[in-house]
């Protein structure tokens, strides 16, 4: 039987190189700034979700040292038991301000805020419509629910127009679920036209905030700050993961919503909850995101000036006001051998291959950071340069 299994398991690996999509870990030996080390060696990287740079930040990591000594490393407990502080509190009175809600609740992490929320709010008798290019979190939360699952064209809203109309019974409760920014190809969700469409057809609204947290709207609050519709969002979600550089999930909404999720999200009910280092982070982070913009700025001229570049240079990329930059190979060997490249230049961005994208559209995704010097950018289009005929 053993063996059996492992011969299973020798087999699958095999089919999964022989498509080039075998994934390897790569142990990074530094903090997550914009230069890292692998191997002992210097690299800048492209590559993490860490946009403001505030993983590192010194302000932050002083406050939480400070509550490590007072709380401890863990709250040995689910929220319902022994998991719930003064500073789970705190922080969630934070967002709800942040995102312009009136209560939050958080998660141990995006993942399980989404699979948590979704399954918990839908059923076997209802419809999720959902853009195809949404986060694996949001398709399983979908497919967990056992809601029948529509899925519209990528941020094509004639379509999604059509799908809705085709449900013509008025007692069935529906969602549209959508990343408001997308997380492989950086593009923004039409929020404005969603939110129209959703109070046309009666739907519930809810929209993943995960790569827009901290990136968009005037004080970062995310894509429903920029578009002005946070009042007709019913569910928001976000990680503290990303822009906020520390660790966790969020769900921003009425106090009722929040209120049921307490008593039905599963993920949340049991789930050890998340340290207060992390909380205290997450905190201060918010903190420093809503009080000042120069940080969002200098991302944005990043964003400007590696754009230019790559329309000037003719890359194949998808354009985007967001710090998520996809140059589009195709094959996975092709996206391998340029990634294998880029990093022999000192540069480091992995090579994104399927399941994490469609078939044929594997990429490098470049992912800028506020805190990427000129030097830096500087030095990644050299590099895009030099190699640029394998594009
Ligand atoms: C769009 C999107 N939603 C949710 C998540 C999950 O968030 P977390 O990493 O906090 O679990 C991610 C993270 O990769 C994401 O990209």
């Amino acid at each position: 039987m053993i063996n059996n299994f492992q011969n299973w398991i020798a087999d699958q690996i095999k089919g999964i190189k022989s498509k080039n999509q075998h994934r390897i870990l790569t142990q990074i030996d530094s903090g997550m700034g914009p230069e890292i080390i692998i191997d002992g060696k210097k690299f800048i990287q492209f590559a993490s979700n860490n946009y403001l740079g505030l993983t590192m930040n010194k302000k932050v990591i002083n406050s939480s040292k400070k509550i490590l000594e007072r709380y401890g490393t863990g709250t040995g407990g689910s929220r319902l038991v022994t998991g719930t502080s003064n500073l789970h509190y705190e922080l969630e009175k934070i967002i709800a301000d942040f995102k312009n809600t009136e209560s939050s609740l958080v998660f141990s992490s995006g993942y399980l805020a989404n699979i948590g929320t979704i399954s918990a709010i839908m059923g076997s008798k209802d419809i999720i419509f959902s853009d195809e290019l949404n986060h694996a979190s949001l398709i399983d939360g979908a497919r967990i629910s056992k809601a029948q699952i529509v899925i519209y064209k990528h941020c094509d809203m004639k379509d999604l127009e059509k799908k809705l109309k085709l449900v013509s019974r008025k007692n069935i409760r529906k969602m549209i679920l959508t990343d408001s920014v997308f997380s492989m190809d950086g593009d923004i969700a039409p929020l404005d036209e969603i939110v129209f469409l959703s109070a046309k057809y009666d739907c519930i609204t809810m929209i993943d905030e995960a790569h827009a947290t901290g990136v968009l709207g005037k004080k970062g609050s995310g894509a429903s700050e920029m578009f002005g519709v946070e009042k007709k969002i019913d569910i928001c979600m976000g990680t503290l993961s990303k822009a906020v550089g520390s660790v966790g999930g969020y769900i921003a909404g009425s106090k009722k919503l929040i209120d049921f999720l307490k008593n039905k999200a599963r993920t949340f009910i049991f789930d050890t909850s998340l340290p207060a280092p992390a909380l205290k982070a997450s905190m201060d982070a918010i903190d420093i995101i809503q009080n000042s913009d120069g940080p969002r700025k200098n991302l944005q001229k990043n964003i400007l000036n590696l754009t230019e570049f790559l329309v000037k240079e003719k890359f194949n990329f998808y354009k985007n006001d967001t710090p998520i930059i996809p140059i589009i190979f195709g094959s996975e060997l092709k996206t391998l051998k340029f990634s294998k490249m880029i990093k022999e230049s000192g540069i480091y961005i992995p090579a994104v291959r399927p399941p994490s994208v469609p078939i044929g559209l594997s990429r490098i995704r470049i992912t800028l950071m506020a805190n990427h010097s000129q030097k830096h950018m500087e030095k990644l289009k050299r590099v895009l340069k030099k190699i640029k005929k394998f594009n």
